[in-house]
């Protein structure tokens, strides 16, 4: 009855979404369903990112205003930070941040908090569906107890599953809509509603349960981090061998079955990749099982930085400079090309190494203008990029290339500096006589 009601609604385009958390993953998919002529509405604790959204204003650099402003001109879209508002909504999907804890551990705070706001507010017939990454049974055994403190019980009272988000900010390949989503959940009316609701915007993948979902999203960040390790371990070693690891990557690839490209850099970042891995190290502890491949792809990974440094401090010795007193610029503070997001950025711990080292440092991003307070940024704190302007980056001695933003201008950069250190193959289309001034790390 309760299922079949909201079966209805949902094929009707009637019932209506709550997104809890209005971030990379939350607002566009919320906007998402609002092109299907969904009402959404979002929820955040931001009073500052709400009141933005409600003015048409983008927060997010690859989210264009443009999108948000038709969709709460149309009506579809709201944000709010009045949670008593959940009580009108049929679906909630949780899309709030699952970071590590001091000692590596998983910060579940923010999955409870989100579920005890939901829990005043649970009435029959609703659907919840957590959406945030985190180890395999945080629905069975975080969210569900939470929920189940109101009284009501799943599946009889409410349903409930666990949809993982692939989302990959500012990829203009696979946008939210592109990407088949999977959908798990204990009992076959809770997978087929949140499998329903999901088919109105892209393809999904039902599984048998909420952990095996769980799973699928671990595994799938697990396999990233692991082979970012691996071709990081690759191309320290071709970098003695002589050997250009971006060529041999763009030859690998040639092969038509057997070989993904994964790409070397100064070291991981983003809110996924450096952190979701040690989400199942901590799980598998319970279970009395070391995660190996998981330590040493972290180990390696995290170590990145301080190769970036040794390298530097090679051609420096290699020109009989020293980097204490030497002007660095880096380019790129974001954690990865044509995006504004620099969470758990390698630019950070590359900066403290260069200022242990005593260099000066400058960073140039078009996309992150200023270093705003955050828990990794550091000494970095209310620095603020430099302009663009050739002339004066000749003055450095020597740029690295943290980020590989697409639009800049390689070629003047190559020409006007007296020495790059290319993190990430950024200066790949560079022509002609300056790329004698590249070298690698
Ligand atoms: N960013 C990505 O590329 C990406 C990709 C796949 C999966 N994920 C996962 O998705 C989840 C969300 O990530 P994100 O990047 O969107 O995070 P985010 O920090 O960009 O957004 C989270 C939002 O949740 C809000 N929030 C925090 N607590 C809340 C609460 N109790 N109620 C309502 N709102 C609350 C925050 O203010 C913030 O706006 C994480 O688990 C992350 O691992 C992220």
């Amino acid at each position: 009855m309760l299922y079949q009601k909201l079966k209805e609604k949902i094929e009707a385009h009637q019932s209506i979404i709550g997104i809890m958390g209005l971030g990379y993953v939350g607002l566009p998919l919320g906007l998402s369903f609002c092109e299907e002529k969904y009402h959404v509405v979002g929820f955040d604790i931001d009073a500052e990112k709400v009141q933005k959204l409600m003015a048409k204003q983008s927060y997010i650099a690859h989210i264009p205003s443009k999108w948000i402003g038709d969709m709460v001109q149309s009506g579809y879209f709201k944000a709010t930070t009045d949670f008593a508002q959940l009580a009108n909504v049929d679906i909630i999907i949780i899309c709030v941040p699952t970071p590590l804890g001091f000692h590596h551990e998983p910060d579940m705070s923010y999955i409870e908090s989100a579920s005890h706001k939901i829990r005043p507010y649970l009435k029959k017939g609703q659907l919840v569906i957590l959406e945030s990454t985190s180890y395999p049974g945080t629905t069975d055994e975080v969210t569900k107890p939470i929920l189940e403190q109101s009284g009501l019980k799943t599946p009889q009272d409410f349903f409930l599953a666990f949809s993982p988000e692939r989302e990959d900010p500012g990829n203009k390949e696979f946008t939210t809509r592109k990407i088949p989503k999977v959908v798990g959940a204990n009992d076959p009316e809770s997978r087929d509603l949140a499998v329903s609701i999901f088919s109105k915007i892209l393809k999904a993948i039902p599984v048998s349960n909420s952990k095996t979902a769980e799973a699928v999203k671990i595994t799938e960040n697990i396999f990233r981090c692991i082979n970012i390790a691996l071709v990081n371990e690759l191309k320290m070693i071709y970098q003695k061998m002589g050997i250009d690891v971006w060529e041999v990557i763009e030859a690998a690839k040639t092969k038509p079955f057997g070989f993904m490209p994964f790409y070397p850099g100064p070291g991981l970042g983003g809110h996924c990749i450096p952190i979701d891995p040690f989400y199942l190290t901590w799980k598998a502890k319970e279970f009395g099982y070391p995660t190996r491949f998981i330590e040493l792809a972290g180990e390696i990974n995290t170590d990145m930085p301080r190769y970036v440094l040794h390298r530097l401090m090679e051609e420096f010795n290699l020109r009989k400079q020293s980097l204490n007193g030497s002007k660095v610029l880096m380019i790129g503070v974001a954690y990865k090309r044509d995006v504004d997001d620099f969470r758990e950025s390698p630019a950070f711990p590359l900066y403290e190494l260069l200022i242990g080292a005593k260099a000066q440092v400058d960073y140039y991003d078009p996309f992150v203008l200023e270093v705003p307070q955050a828990h990794e940024t550091g000494s970095m704190i209310g620095k603020k990029s430099i302009a663009w302007d050739l002339k004066k980056f000749a003055e450095y001695d020597v740029i690295v290339i943290v980020t590989d933003h697409t639009k800049l201008d390689y070629q003047g950069l190559v020409q006007s500096a007296k020495l790059v250190l290319d993190t990430r193959n950024g200066t790949r289309n560079v022509v002609g006589d300056c790329r004698k001034k590249i070298t690698f790390a």
